[in-house]
This record gives structure tokens, C-alpha cells and sequence, in this order.
């Protein structure tokens, strides 16, 4: 996994730039001991580069599948749906019963080849956004200098992911979407995972992933999460185009030409266009 320093606004610059600590031998060494996780055919995966909505994914996704009665109450989200990439315990997730549920930030070859042609759920987002919100949750974390991006760069993330999709099972779904009509992602969602919800429990999913109520819900909202060691805000605005107040144009400008050039082949439609 690489590290990398986002373009940040220009305040920042000039400052001291420190990185994210690099992963540890044994990190590295569980992510390697992925290539032979035992992929379950019920299992769901969400992935999502970081900042792109994917505890608002996990709520909508947990809710649905407790719901449809498949999966037990927890008080925490985290514990229904835990990051792959975080060793917690491989024992613990080989005794879960079905259906499991993953999140990760990972790339399509650092997870296990097993997840081929399983059910996944991808959420893009305007990379401009993500840039002011990774900007503005890093700047919470205490522990960094500066605010800082962990991970591979955004283009490469959504390029592995769009140009390998048929080799997997993904609904590609993208925040803005969710945003302008969250019932309907939610129904996408639904469908996809073939959760047959009656209208009333589809409501009760959409109601418990509003900003407002999940800013209030401790099941949903990591912010005392005692595992939870960047102690930054996961509901901070919640909006479409917040880059608006913190990019200058010419940075603008520069996401948009590699957005071009990075992925410009790809055909891809956003809806922030
Ligand atoms: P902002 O910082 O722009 O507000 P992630 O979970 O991948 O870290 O993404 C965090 C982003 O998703 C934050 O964006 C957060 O506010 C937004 N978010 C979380 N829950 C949301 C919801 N229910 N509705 C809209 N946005 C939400």
C-alpha cells in the first residue's frame, strides 16, 4: 500500500510535511495473508476509497440485512461490519455466521482472489470532496503534523476497480447519488443484495441513514470508538461540492485535467458533472 501526500490548499503549504507512519512488518504480513481468506459465497463486501461515504454504506447495508432478519443486532457498526484489512482476529470472522460483512479501502489485488464474481458494493465520490473532507478529518487527528492521505491515490483506486469489474459482482453506486435520492440507493441496494424489504422497512432503513440521525446514533457514529485511533469527526457536513469553499480554481482546474488524463479512457459518467 502506498502513502501520499494530497494537494492540499495553500495555507498548508510551507508547513512540515509528515507522513503517515509507514505499515508495520506485520501489517503488512496479514494484508499478504489475505490472498488466502476464505471468501464466503453470502458474503458482502463494501469498498470505497476513504472519505467516499462508506460509513453511511455500512449503515444502509447493516440495516438492511438486520431487517431482512439475516443478521443480529449489535451496538456497534464496526463489530457488524469490520475492515478486512484491520487484523481483528481471522478466527473470529472463520466462526461468523451468514452472511458476513467487510468493509475494506483496499485495491482488487490486495484482497482475496476469492471475492471474484462475489457481491461487492463500490461508492465513488467527487475527488474534490474527498479532498476537503480527508483534509478536514486528518486535521483532526492528533497524532499528524499535517493533514495527510492514507492509501493509494484516488485515480488509481477507481481505475483497478472500474477496469477489472468483470471479474467481480459490483454495484457501483456513488455518493452524490445517495445524496439526491438516498431511497433509491437504498432500493439499488436491496435489490442487489436480494433483500425483498417491504416498503415500510425500506423507510425505516432510509430514516435511520439520514446525516441528522446518524450524526446522533453511537451505533453508527465511530467518534468515542475506543479501536477507533484517528479520533476524527466521520460526520462533518455531508454535502455535495464543499470543495467549492476551500479549492482554488486552479486546483480545481488540475483535478479536472487529471481526471482526464488518469481516467479519461474510461468512460465513466459522474453525476458532479
Ligand atoms: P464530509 O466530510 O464531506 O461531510 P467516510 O465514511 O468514507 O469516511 O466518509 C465520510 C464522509 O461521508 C463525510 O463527508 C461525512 O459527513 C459523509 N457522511 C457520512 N454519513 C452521511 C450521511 N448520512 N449523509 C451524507 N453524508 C454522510
Amino acid at each position: 500500500m502506498q502513502y501520499c501526500t494530497p494537494q492540499l490548499p495553500n495555507r498548508t503549504r510551507g508547513k512540515k510535511k509528515k507522513l503517515v507512519k509507514p505499515l508495520q512488518e506485520s501489517e503488512l504480513e496479514y494484508i499478504d495473508s489475505l490472498q488466502s481468506f476464505e471468501v464466503r459465497d453470502s458474503d458482502i463486501f463494501l469498498v470505497t476509497y476513504a472519505k467516499s461515504g462508506t460509513i453511511w454504506t455500512q449503515q444502509i447495508i447493516i440495516s438492511i440485512c438486520e431487517l431482512a432478519g439475516e443478521l443480529n443486532e449489535n451496538p456497534k457498526n464496526w463489530n457488524q461490519m469490520p475492515w478486512l484489512e484491520y487484523p481483528v482476529g481471522e478466527q473470529e470472522y472463520t466462526t461468523r455466521p451468514s452472511p458476513r460483512l467487510f468493509t475494506s479501502h483496499l485495491t482488487p489485488a490486495l484482497l482475496p482472489p476469492g471475492l471474484k464474481k462475489k457481491k461487492i458494493i463500490y461508492v465513488m465520490r467527487n475527488p474534490k470532496d474527498i479532498a476537503v473532507s480527508y483534509y478536514h478529518f486528518s486535521s483532526e487527528c492528533s497524532h499528524l503534523e499535517t493533514p495527510t492521505i492514507a492509501g493509494s491515490s484516488w485515480f488509481d483506486h477507481v481505475r483497478d476497480w472500474r477496469s477489472n469489474k468483470d471479474q467481480y459482482n459490483i454495484l457501483f453506486l456513488s455518493y452524490e447519488d445517495m445524496i439526491l435520492d438516498l431511497k433509491g440507493a437504498v432500493k439499488k441496494v436491496c435489490s442487489f443484495l436480494g433483500k425483498n424489504l417491504s416498503e415500510a422497512a425500506v423507510e425505516q432503513v432510509v430514516e435511520k441513514a439520514t446525516f441528522k440521525n446518524m450524526k446522533n446514533d453511537p451505533k453508527a457514529n465511530y467518534e468515542f470508538e475506543p479501536q477507533q485511533k484517528i479520533q476524527g469527526n466521520f460526520m462533518r457536513k455531508g454535502q455535495i461540492g464543499d470543495w467549492k469553499n476551500l479549492l482554488t480554481a486552479e486546483q480545481s482546474q488540475e483535478v479536472d485535467r487529471l481526471l482526464q488524463e488518469k481516467l479519461g479512457d474510461l468512460s465513466l459518467k459522474f453525476i458532479w458533472e
